[in-house]
């Protein structure tokens, strides 16, 4: 975390050309006031001016033109189901967006967490077999465990970067381990060196949970593609959005085969039914959706990342909050979210809740997140008292289960640190946006002793 710096109002000079979005290459890198305008003094509030008024983000979730056109195509084809057509709009959004994300094959169903079941069954992990994963996620991640009927063991976080901290997920391993399941949070890079290291070393799998992280890049590979399976979620709110969606990619030509079988009832390309599995087939109107806004969707990918940047080269120097930890070989990130770890020592020991109350009133909205760790939702009491997961595991584990359940650096980012812009939408504004954002949160550092007035 960063000193307290006594940060004057003279020092939070206009900085930099447009452009200039390098970290490096900016000093001193902190924008507030950067029109010069009224938009310091009194907090909006306490009865300040804000920063941002009557100004509308990007419209979200995207549509043009093209996605329109793909609707209606579909529409009027009658082809409006997957296995009606070798050409629909899903197998082609399944091929463009395997080649663009450097992969042989890819297979869509109807969400991320249908994508993470499928991998999870497709496998052959199911009773009796445990694959660790982060706390800090979406309910559909350990969802997709659990539906296999498989026992989800949390690892912990690292407190600055919101990933699976590594070190955790080595300590959990037991002999009934069979995968890894690491969530590449906010859509950037969990520590991928390492969990595959610890993957070779225990001779486990790895899903990737990428609902978050589409062409986000890690030492030049996409994330999805380092593992066994990668799974992406395409729900609204996500950077490649259909209302509710989801895909699987790989290089392995034959797991992918029967992820398909596995997706498709259990029946696969040949029309045998094989094996089990549930009917999770993304439909066509999805597809044509999805296919509509591959054209212009990397255009959108790169605003996202310049403005990721320039906000990151003003934020890191205003003291009290910590642009998200990015490991080493971090290339590209979806940027579903832009975060920043909070520090209320920071702020005069005023807790997060005012600190969101008062960037509101200037007009940026940002948020909490994810109000609990999973650890401490009420699943974990409800498999232990199941006959089935009593049947599978042996009573002496799932009191250790229950026992190890513990991630105190998830709790204190649950409860204190984190501050989530929600950012699909917002990161495609202009620079004069990024500006505001930057401008609000250095005018809440620099009225801090105000805060608890709130
Ligand atoms: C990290 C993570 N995993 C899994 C999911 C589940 O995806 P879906 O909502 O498409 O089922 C989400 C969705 O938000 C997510 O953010």
């Amino acid at each position: 975390m960063k000193n307290n710096h006594h940060f004057t109002r003279r020092q939070f000079v206009k900085t930099t050309a447009a452009g200039a979005i390098a970290a490096s290459q900016i000093a001193p890198t902190y924008a507030f006031n950067i029109h010069g305008s009224s938009q310091s003094g009194k907090l909006a509030a306490l009865g300040g001016t804000p920063v941002r008024s009557n100004k509308k983000w990007p419209e979200w979730p995207y549509k043009d033109q093209n996605v329109l056109d793909e609707i209606t195509k579909t529409t009027e084809s009658g082809i409006w189901c997957r296995i009606q057509s070798k050409n629909g709009t899903v197998p082609t959004f399944e091929k463009k967006y395997a080649e663009m994300i450097g992969v042989k094959r890819c297979v869509a169903v109807g969400s991320g967490t249908q994508a993470l079941h499928t991998s999870v069954e497709a496998l052959g992990l199911g009773p009796g077999d445990e694959i660790i994963t982060s706390p800090y996620t979406d309910p559909g991640t350990i969802s997709a465990i659990l539906s296999a009927r498989a026992l989800p063991v949390l690892a912990d976080i690292d407190r600055l970067s919101f990933q699976i901290d590594p070190d955790d997920v080595e300590r959990r391993i037991t002999p009934n381990t069979k995968a890894i399941m690491p969530v590449h949070m906010c859509g950037l890079p969990a520590n991928m060196e390492r969990i595959m290291q610890i993957a070779k070393k225990h001779n486990l799998l790895v899903i990737e949970d990428s609902a978050q992280a589409h062409f986000a890049k890690y030492k030049g590979q996409m994330l999805g593609t380092i593992g066994d399976l990668g799974c992406f979620s395409h729900q609204s709110s996500k950077v490649l959005a259909c209302g509710e969606g989801g895909s699987i990619v790989s290089n392995n030509e034959e797991l992918m085969e029967r992820c398909y079988t596995v997706q498709n009832h259990g029946t696969s390309k040949y029309g045998r039914t094989e094996t089990i599995g549930p009917k999770y087939r993304m439909n066509e109107f999805e597809g044509a959706i999805l296919l509509g806004q591959l054209p212009t969707v990397m255009d959108r990918h790169y605003t996202r990342n310049k403005n990721a940047r320039y906000l990151t080269s003003k934020i890191k120097d205003i003291p009290g909050i910590t642009p998200q930890k990015l490991y080493d070989g971090t290339e590209e990130g979806s940027f579903y979210l832009y975060t920043v770890n909070y520090d209320k020592k920071q702020h005069n020991n005023v807790d997060r809740s005012k600190y969101l109350k008062a960037l509101a009133a200037e007009g940026i909205n940002l948020s909490p997140y994810i109000k609990n760790g999973l650890h401490k939702e009420p699943w974990v009491d409800n498999i232990l008292t199941r006959n089935v997961y009593k049947k599978m595991y042996t009573s002496q584990r799932l009191k250790q289960f229950k026992e190890e359940m513990a991630c105190p650096n998830c709790d204190i980012v649950c409860d204190e640190e984190m501050v989530m812009l929600w950012a699909s939408g917002p990161l495609l504004g202009t620079q004069d946006d990024m500006d505001d954002i930057i401008n609000a949160l250095g005018k809440v550092y620099e009225n801090r002793d105000q805060l608890d007035k709130i």
